[in-house]
């Protein structure tokens, strides 16, 4: 995707990863069109993107709600990306992982992401094709963790192997419609999400540097765009271990809450 570009769509904008991308992607003569739950720091996002010349549409919204979201993503016009960014993470702490928990976080991290990604694909289709020949963009923001079943997180973990698989599945057909999919696979960014995690977490990332890396994985056209490369080496190899072995060498870690 040679120039940067002009009409983007991000949700989780009101923190953390997001809200990198959002800052990454503004510039004069781009809009963004931003979500995430709380006003406030959305609206703080939405400053700063404007401060840096952008055009700001931010929008209060839950991704689990389908129908409010299929009307903002089909009221947004041209998109030349979207990034379905918003997530949330839960761990199993010193006991089990809590009924309500498992189920919120496949409503947002799984079923949100088809709430943000479907009305789009749909629309894009009908774009004309950009100048990097492409009618648009779709980058789902998933996890290394996608990689490894961590018995600390069992629903984090399925909920990112789910959309990293749905997006790479399905990138061929929607290619053929002329629509690049990307799967995200980040390990460890400092945000309000791994500010509870107790554990080391090797390689942490600031925010700047994994939106910086997203994007230039989107603009390269990789279709997984998964870094940092050491961590990724390394939840291929734990991943590919026998469950018993993975399972056994994953429960030394200290717990995730
Ligand atoms: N941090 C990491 O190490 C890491 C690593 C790999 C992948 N990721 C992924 O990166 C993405 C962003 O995470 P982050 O680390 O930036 O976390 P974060 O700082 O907690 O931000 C999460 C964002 O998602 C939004 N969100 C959560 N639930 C939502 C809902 N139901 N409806 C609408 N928006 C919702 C939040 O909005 P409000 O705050 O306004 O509610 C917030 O903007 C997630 O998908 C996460 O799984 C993170």
């Amino acid at each position: 995707m040679a120039p940067p570009p002009r009409s983007v769509l991000i949700t989780g904008a009101s923190s953390g990863l997001g809200a990198a991308l959002a800052r990454a992607c503004a510039g004069a003569g781009t809009t963004l069109h931003l979500s995430g739950r709380d006003p406030a720091r959305l609206e703080a996002t939405a400053l700063s993107c404007r401060q840096a010349g952008a055009r700001v549409l931010p929008q209060v919204i839950d991704v689990r709600d389908a129908a409010a979201m299929a009307a903002w993503v089909m009221d947004a016009g041209r998109l030349d990306l979207l990034i379905a960014n918003a997530g949330i993470g839960t761990g199993t702490g010193e006991g089990q992982e809590g009924a309500a928990a498992a189920r919120d976080v496949f409503e947002t991290n799984v079923t949100g992401v088809l709430n943000t990604v479907l009305p789009a694909l749909g629309m894009m289709a009908a774009q004309a094709p950009g100048p990097d020949g492409w009618r648009g963009h779709v980058a789902v923001v998933a996890s290394i963790a996608a990689f490894v079943a961590a018995p600390s997180a069992p629903a984090y973990n399925a909920s990112k192997a789910a959309v990293q698989r749905w997006t790479e599945a399905r990138a061929p057909s929607e290619a053929k419609r002329g629509i690049a999919l990307h799967s995200v696979c980040p390990g460890f960014i400092r945000t309000p999400m791994t500010d509870a995690n107790a554990f080391p977490m090797p390689w942490l990332m600031t925010p700047e540097a994994a939106a910086r890396r997203t994007l230039e994985g989107i603009a390269a056209g990789r279709l997984r765009i998964a870094y940092p490369r050491r961590l990724y080496a390394l939840a291929r190899v734990v991943g590919a271990l026998p469950p018993g072995w993975r399972n056994a060498l994953l429960g030394l870690a200290p717990p995730k809450r």
